[in-house]
């Protein structure tokens, strides 16, 4: 997708000959501006659409209103903001995303935007703007021909007297990240392979200075990486283990690690999927989406600290040297894992690059993201990630910066005892946990075996988060890019 030129204007200079002109409405005190700009025919079409009740500028509700001879704009459209005492910055997100996806579907060009009259938006609100803006324009038509001659939203300017072009631009380098990372999710697994995903980790390193490191197949017998091996013995696509390494911050800085499931086909192995919805398996790269889509915004910004991220990627298939239940695999750090169902592949692929990064790396925080059990869908549906830790101030930041972000993380437990869950009769522990009970914790409590002792860290299952079936504002149907503003907020605090 070709993002648009974003740029920022002073509230009182009207700007000239757009496509549209997008304002806000409350659904209680009204319009937010006297709309010094506007026509003056423009107040009685609203208080006609609203008497009429065909317009009750419900959150993310539009109206379009025409003007004869204006200056300004062709046309202006209202977006509802809901009731004025219960908005919250993730409104504006979504009634940003609202507006654009408005203009697109309108297929205008060139559009200026203000949501709260002159004083705002505060700094603050402008990058969340500029996310909700791309973030609802995006679409996904790679594979789609089209006569249309209609190539996208071009311009757009915001109105504000705040100093707000900094923000927009800082919320237009996340909204990019989170962009790649929707855009290597809707790729189909036979265009985004593993090769495919380390190209994009190559061009990213290029343009970030920073250091890239990609194992193949032939080197994970020789580097003890069990777990991808088994896993990647039954597809023939060639498996990547991928590093990347920002040194961003030298010395004395901070450093976080990253982690991200790279499964670019999960068909379930020996253990097979059914068939419906196996096409979903798609997104099952979508934690190393993340995780690529955060280091892109990392090459772009580059913050002062230092981040290492890494991405185990590989299909799951059923080829004739496919890993069994039953079969024993050696992860990077040493320990046994049974095989009790071969659909159980992500957990096997994140113990290398758990132990991996905490081996090589002295990190202050680590942070793995994953598409991992299908029971997180079942507990927290599309809309938090869970996460597990093993340090719960380091959740708490997470939480925190969740609820900030609209990124949203939900706790599930993670004591000790879940260890039971895991243990095999034959080796150091299986990769199922107990029956059909929680399947989400047993995956955390299986991941934890492979972080190194002391290393504060974070497992965010993001298999219901990470994509939706049916879109919401700034999330149009598929990936979400969940996991992208959490990171680079954390990022921004621990610079
Ligand atoms: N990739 C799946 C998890 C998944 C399910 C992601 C639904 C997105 C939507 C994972 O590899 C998997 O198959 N997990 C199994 C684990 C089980 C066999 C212990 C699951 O959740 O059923
Ligand atoms: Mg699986
Ligand atoms: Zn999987």
């Amino acid at each position: 997708m070709q993002l648009f030129k974003l740029s920022a204007t002073r509230y009182s200079e009207s700007p000239e000959g757009q496509d549209a002109y997008i304002f806000g409405i409350f659904s209680d005190t009204g319009v937010t501006t006297d709309f010094k700009t506007a026509h003056p025919n423009l107040s009685q079409q609203i208080a006609l659409a609203m008497e009429n009740g065909e317009f009750k500028a419900k959150l993310n509700q539009t109206l379009v209103l025409y003007t004869a001879n204006c200056d300004t704009a062709k046309r202006y459209i209202a977006v509802g903001l809901g009731e004025s005492d219960k908005y919250t910055s993730d409104f504006l997100r979504q009634v940003s995303a609202t507006a654009a996806k408005k203009v697109l579907d309108l297929k205008l060009k060139s559009f200026a935007i203000q949501f709260m009259g002159e004083e705002l938006l505060a700094t603050e609100d402008a990058q969340v703007l500029a996310e909700g803006l791309v973030m609802g324009s995006y679409q996904f038509l790679n594979y789609k021909k089209s006569d249309d001659e209609y190539a996208g939203i071009e311009d757009v300017i915001v109105l504000s007297n705040a100093d707000t072009s900094a923000a927009l631009n800082y919320g237009m380098q996340v909204a990019a990240g989170i962009v790649l990372a929707r855009d290597l999710g809707n790729h189909p697994s036979n265009i985004a392979t593993p090769t495919y995903l380390a190209d994009t980790a190559e061009a990213i390193a290029k343009s970030g200075g920073m250091n890239i490191t990609i194992y193949d197949r032939e080197d994970f017998e020789k580097l003890g990486f069990g777990g991808i091996q088994g896993v990647s013995q039954g597809s023939d696509v060639p498996p990547k283990f991928i590093i990347l390494e920002y040194m961003g911050g030298g010395k004395d800085a901070k450093t976080l690690g990253l982690v991200g499931k790279g499964l670019t086909f999960d068909a379930g192995g020996i253990s097979i999927k059914p068939s419906a919805g196996m096409d979903e398996m798609k997104f099952d790269m979508l934690g190393g989406a993340a995780v690529l889509g955060i280091m892109s915004v990392v090459a772009e910004v580059k913050p002062k600290l230092n981040v290492i991220a890494v991405v185990p990627s590989t299909e799951n298939m059923l080829g004739g040297e496919a890993y069994k239940p039953g079969d024993i695999l050696t992860a990077y750090n040493g320990k046994t894992i049974e095989i009790l169902n071969t659909d159980a592949e992500g957990r096997l692929i994140l113990a290398d690059g758990l132990s991996y990064i905490t081996d090589k790396y002295e990190l202050d925080g680590l942070v793995d993201f994953a598409t991992l059990t299908g029971a997180v869908v079942v507990a927290l549906g599309h809309r938090y990630s869970g996460i597990m830790t093993n340090d719960q101030d380091f959740a708490d930041e997470l939480i925190e910066i969740g609820k900030q972000t609209q990124d949203r993380v939900w706790q599930m437990p993670l004591d000790d005892e879940y260890a039971e869950d895991i243990k095999s009769k034959i080796a150091d522990i299986k990769n199922t946990g107990a029956g059909r009970t929680a399947g989400t914790i047993a995956a955390g409590a299986f991941l934890r075996e492979f972080v190194a002792e002391g290393v504060p860290w974070c497992h965010v299952d993001i298999a219901g988060s990470g994509w939706l079936k049916k879109g919401r504002p700034y999330h149009p149907e598929g990936p979400t890019g969940a996991g992208v503003r959490l990171i680079m907020e954390l990022i921004r605090s621990w610079e």
